[in-house]
């Protein structure tokens, strides 16, 4: 045991993609671009991890690249790290393909074992940090903990990645999360079971969803559940959702459960979706606002479930910001605007979704999406047949407060438009993109790409979070492109919009 404590733990990381811009096989030292946060990232995590990095480049074996060339960019990002006081303990290279089933292709954990060996690494207090579904799985049967970044080719498979990962959107988040988790599992299994304890206690715990971060109190509760309307400063009269675990707690929550909503559940929860129906009599009124309908989803967030079934009760939550202001999709968005009113905060990482449940309700004739979201109306579709929408900016508020014109806003002036090119002369705005597209290096304000690949999930996940970070840099305006209006656009389109309409 005393061993244990001399071995120093570690970070692996993958290279393109994590510490510099993946653009395919780099040849040249001046292709080479860092990411912006890589260098402070590596010097935070080297004060407690020996750093190592591991580059499969499978060109190598196919002849594309030969590994002088690859040894060559190493060295030439080894002096750029160098030379701003980052050490990188070694670099392992793997020169195959992952057809060529050799000894040391990720997910095998050869180089770590070589770490082990010739440094003195703890594997089992170590992290591994990369962007693509393989990199996080490498060494995980030695207890080797992987972080998942959205950057890369992150966005295209984050699907692949086994939800038991966390995920962040950019390499300086995933370093914090480190330093703030050094007991890796342990850590977050305590933070959940402290989370649950808090709930059961009347307390407010805020805790990670797939869609967003959630403010979470006993539903049953009523005390407790009035503690998250003081907490966001939310009037009365908009209603929460209550998210549960199992389909059978979601049936106690409900007068009946119609065999449309059945099949729903069994379509998409755990996931996005939130059903609206008539209340049981145990539901209190605070939950609905003192309507007759409630609303449930089951979260497929791990950790969100986890607390659910500690805690032992059914959990009221909004989102967990402010009343009116943008959804937040890390921690770190919650603490910003939220500090002091929760007992717990269980980082869980980014929210992979990234945008709210879809709101159903099956309460009357019709079935009618209340609000979009992370479902889309195509796959409800697919389940139950013809689906009614309500037309942004002309709803009933009362059917479903969520819907108010102005919602989602950021504090800078902000406006959505299907043409960014309009905007194009103007040096003080920050324009958000969903892809890239060929005019945009002409734009003279600053141009932000939600999506490199124009993955619309993607793209989907970084809106928020891209809205916050724009929202602190003093531009006088922000413009955001429309994105298509199918799929998950049609969520991004609706939040973008009623974030607009402050400004209009
Ligand atoms: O993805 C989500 O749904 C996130 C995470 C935390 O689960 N929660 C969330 O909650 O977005 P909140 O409170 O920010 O939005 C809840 C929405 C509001 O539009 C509210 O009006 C609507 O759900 N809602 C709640 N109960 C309702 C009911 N009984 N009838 C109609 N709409 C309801
Ligand atoms: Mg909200």
């Amino acid at each position: 045991m005393k061993e244990h404590h001399n071995r120093k733990p570690a970070v692996f990381l993958d290279r393109d993609g994590t510490i510099n811009h993946d653009i395919g096989i780099l040849r040249s030292e001046n292709q080479i671009r860092l990411y912006d946060d890589a260098v402070s990232s590596l010097l935070q995590l080297q004060e407690h991890y020996e750093l190592f990095v591991i580059t499969n480049q499978g060109g190598i074996s196919q002849g594309l690249v030969t590994s002088k060339e690859v040894d060559r960019i190493n060295d030439a990002i080894d002096q750029l790290l160098r030379n701003a006081g980052v050490c990188i303990t070694q670099w392992y290279v793997c020169p195959h393909q992952r057809s060529d089933n050799c000894s040391c292709i990720k997910p095998n954990s050869y180089f770590l074992e070589l770490a082990a060996e010739d440094f003195g690494i703890d594997i089992s207090r170590s992290y591994i940090i990369g962007d693509h579904p393989h990199d996080v799985e490498t060494g995980a049967d030695k207890g080797v903990f992987g972080l998942y970044l959205m950057t890369g080719h992150g966005m295209k498979h984050l699907r692949e990645v086994a939800l038991a990962h966390p995920v962040f959107h950019h390499l300086s988040h995933a370093a914090q999360w480190i330093l703030d988790h050094p007991g890796q599992r342990e850590d977050l299994q305590r933070s959940v079971t402290e989370g649950a304890r808090a709930i059961a206690e009347g307390k407010l715990a805020a805790f990670p969803t797939e869609t967003v971060y959630g403010l979470g109190a006993d539903a049953l509760d009523e005390n407790a559940a009035a503690a998250i309307f003081t907490a966001k400063k939310r009037p009365l009269h908009d209603p929460l959702i209550v998210h549960i675990a199992d389909i059978e707690q979601a049936k106690n929550l409900f007068l009946e459960t119609p065999s449309a909503a059945v099949a729903l559940m069994e379509a998409f929860w755990p996931g996005p979706l939130t059903l609206v129906l008539p209340k049981a009599s145990i539901v209190p009124d605070i939950i609905t606002a003192g309507g007759p309908t409630v609303a449930v989803r089951m979260p497929s967030h791990p950790f969100a479930l986890q607390l659910i079934r500690e805690s032992g009760r059914p959990i009221a939550a909004p989102s967990a910001n402010l009343f009116g202001r943008t959804s937040p999709t890390t921690a770190a968005h919650v603490k910003e605007q939220l500090e002091g009113s929760y007992e717990v905060l269980i980082d869980g990482g980014a929210c992979r979704v990234g945008v709210e449940s879809t709101v159903l309700s099956l309460a009357d004739g019709t079935p009618r999406i209340l609000r979009p979201g992370g479902i889309t109306a195509e796959q409800i579709e697919s389940v139950i047949g013809p689906v009614a929408t309500n037309r942004i900016l002309e709803t009933d508020s009362a059917a479903s407060p969520g819907m108010l014109p102005s919602h989602y806003a950021p504090r800078t002036r902000f406006m959505l438009t299907a043409n960014p090119g309009e905007y194009a002369d103007d040096p003080d705005s920050a324009i958000i993109l969903y892809e890239p597209n060929e005019e945009e290096f002409s734009y003279k304000g600053k141009v932000f790409v939600l999506s490199h690949e124009g993955d619309l999930r993607g793209a989907a996940a970084m809106l928020y979070s891209t809205m916050r970070l724009v929202d602190t840099m003093g531009f006088s305006k922000i413009v955001a492109q429309r994105f298509p209006d199918f799929g998950i656009g049609v969520a991004t389109n609706d939040r973008m919009q009623r974030a607009a309409a402050d400004f209009t």
